[in-house]
C-alpha cells in the first residue's frame, strides 16, 4: 500500500431506534452505549478507506451536548477527516431526531483515532486522504488540530497502574 494516490472518505450513515435497554433510568440513552456505536461506526469508516484490519489507538473527548430519548431515532454519521502515515482520524457526529415532529438534536461530535495494521501486527501506511470540498477542508483542519492535542498527550509522561488489586 502507498501513500500516493489520495483516496475519498465518503460518509458511513446509521440509523436505529434508540431502545429501553440502551438507556438509563431518565429515559436517555448511556452514553457508553453512545460511545460503542461510534467506536463501531467509526471503525468501519476507517477500513473501508484504507481496506486494511484497523484498531482504535485511543479518542478524543466526548463532549455530549443533548441527551437521545427512548423511541428516537439514532443517527450516526462518521468519516476519515485526516490521515497521517499509519494512522486515520475519524470524524462521529450523532443526532437524536424525533420520528412523529422530525425535530433533530446534535448529541455529540467526537473523533476517534484509528491505525491500521499489517500482516506483521505493525502499524502499516494507509492511503492519503482525498481534500477538495470546503467540508472537507473543514474537517481535515479540525482532525489536524485533534493530532496536536492527541500529540501532546502523548508527550506527557503515561501514569502508571496502581499496585495491588
Ligand atoms: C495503537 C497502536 C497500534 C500503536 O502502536 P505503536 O507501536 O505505538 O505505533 P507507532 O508509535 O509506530 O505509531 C503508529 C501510528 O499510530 C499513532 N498513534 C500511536 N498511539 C496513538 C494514540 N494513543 N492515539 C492516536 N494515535 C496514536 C502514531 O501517531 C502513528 O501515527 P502516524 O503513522 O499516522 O504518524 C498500539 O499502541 C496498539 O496496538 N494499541 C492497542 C489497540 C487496541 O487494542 N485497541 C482496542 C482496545 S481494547
Amino acid at each position: 500500500m502507498t501513500n500516493a494516490t489520495p483516496r475519498e472518505s465518503l460518509w458511513v450513515v446509521s440509523v436505529q431506534t434508540a431502545f429501553p435497554n440502551m438507556a438509563n433510568p431518565l429515559g436517555t440513552l448511556f452514553g457508553g452505549h453512545v460511545m460503542q456505536l461510534m467506536d463501531v461506526g467509526a471503525s468501519i469508516a476507517a477500513q473501508r478507506f484504507c481496506r486494511q484490519p484497523v484498531v482504535t489507538a485511543s479518542t478524543e473527548p466526548i463532549d455530549f451536548r443533548n441527551p437521545i430519548h427512548v423511541g428516537e431515532i439514532i443517527e450516526l454519521k462518521c468519516r476519515v477527516a485526516w490521515t497521517g502515515r499509519t494512522s486515520m482520524i475519524v470524524r462521529c457526529e450523532v443526532h437524536g431526531e424525533n420520528p412523529l415532529t422530525g425535530e433533530r438534536r446534535l448529541c455529540t461530535i467526537g473523533h476517534l483515532n484509528f491505525v491500521a495494521i499489517g500482516p506483521d501486527g505493525r502499524p502499516t501506511p494507509v492511503p492519503a486522504l482525498s481534500v477538495s470540498t470546503e467540508m472537507e477542508r473543514h474537517h481535515w483542519e479540525t482532525g489536524a488540530r485533534v493530532r496536536e492535542d492527541s500529540e501532546r498527550r502523548r508527550d506527557r509522561k503515561v501514569d502508571e497502574p496502581t499496585a495491588g488489586n
